[in-house]
């Protein structure tokens, strides 16, 4: 699920999750937006571990929050643990400020959100008949998309670079250094771990891209209101999903004015009526759904039924 902020996102996909379980399907619900609501729209505290939020007969949905900070913190926790066992003492509070900076460099947000991804994604694959993403606004999805395609190619070259300086060391090593079994043995081992360690990363990625670009497993849903911004949004949105080789497989158009309740409300839906022919007119081919604008948000599993009924 993705589209510009407030259109109905997190909305849509709860409706959505909650469709599936109704049918009888194990529904694993994740919020990518780091500005998380997904709890709110269920009405539960949610955390970094799914956690059940409906439930009818065999259906039901797990929901989890993603939280970036608590990825990092395990991650630089294991770091901070081998620095200290690998680094003399004198060199810790060197090495803690650097971790301290990890923290906040710029992409590592990111990337943590994109490790849980693919996390959930495995998960989903393995545990659930559908995982439902509901993601933060357009920008910010379309970079995590990009995230796996770049970081296969960065961790594919990063291997490539550690053969080559390998074979070198080691040509060097034959050369003109005699061999000291003890030191060396102790770097091939740090070799070795290094490698697996980008193998693995490498793996995960790959498996990601491989899913999200996959259009019978993954499909993309555009959310949208019949407004202007909303609607150039929905189409820079596809066209930069495109260009990632994902392509949307419906669009929902929410909050639709009724044409019936007044004047106001009749001409903004004559309005938004111009808004969606050119949504149609770009993305032809791509079914369309509508929901209504409802009186009261619809928050809550009995509100989420009522709007889901009228998504054909
Ligand atoms: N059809 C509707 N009629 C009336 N209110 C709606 C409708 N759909 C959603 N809302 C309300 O609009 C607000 C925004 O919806 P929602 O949180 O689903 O959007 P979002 O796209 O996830 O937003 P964000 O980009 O901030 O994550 C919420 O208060 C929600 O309850
Ligand atoms: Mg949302």
């Amino acid at each position: 699920m993705g589209g510009k902020g407030g259109v109905g996102k997190t909305t849509v996909a709860s409706a959505l999750a909650l469709a599936a379980a109704e049918r009888g399907q194990r529904v694993l619900l994740v919020s990518t937006d780091p500005a998380h609501n997904l709890g709110q729209q269920w009405g539960e505290a949610l955390g970094d571990a799914p956690g059940l939020v409906f439930r009818s007969g065999r259906g039901s949905v797990d929901a989890v929050e993603i939280d970036p900070g608590a990825t990092l913190d395990r991650h630089l926790a294991a770091v901070r643990e081998t620095m200290r066992q690998m680094l003399p003492e004198r060199l810790h509070s060197q090495a803690e400020r650097h971790l301290t900076l990890a923290r906040s460099a710029p992409g590592g947000q990111e990337s943590a959100v994109l490790e849980r991804v693919v996390d959930a994604i495995k998960l989903g694959l393995d545990d659930y008949g559908l995982t439902v993403f509901d993601t933060a606004p357009t920008g910010h999805t379309l970079r995590l998309l990009s995230l796996p395609e770049q970081l296969t190619g960065w961790a594919a070259l990063l291997l490539r670079n550690r053969d080559r300086s390998e074979r070198f060391a080691g040509a060097m090593r034959g050369l003109v250094v005699p061999r000291q079994s003890g030191s060396d043995e102790g770097r091939d081992r740090g070799d070795r771990e290094l490698r697996d360690v980008l193998q693995r990363r490498h793996a995960r990625f790959a498996l990601a891209r491989d899913v999200l670009g996959d259009a019978s497993l993954t499909g993309f849903l555009l959310v949208a209101t019949a407004e202007a911004m909303p609607v150039d949004e929905t189409l820079a949105l596809a066209a930069g999903l495109r260009e990632i080789g994902v392509a949307p497989v419906g669009i929902v158009v929410n909050r639709r004015s009724p044409a019936d309740d007044g004047v106001l409300l009749a001409s903004r839906r004559g309005a938004e009526e111009a808004h969606l022919s050119r949504l149609r007119a770009a993305l032809a081919g791509v079914p369309l759904g509508e929901l209504p604008l409802v009186a009261r948000e619809p928050v809550g599993v009995p509100e989420l039924r009522a709007l889901l009924g009228r998504l054909t």
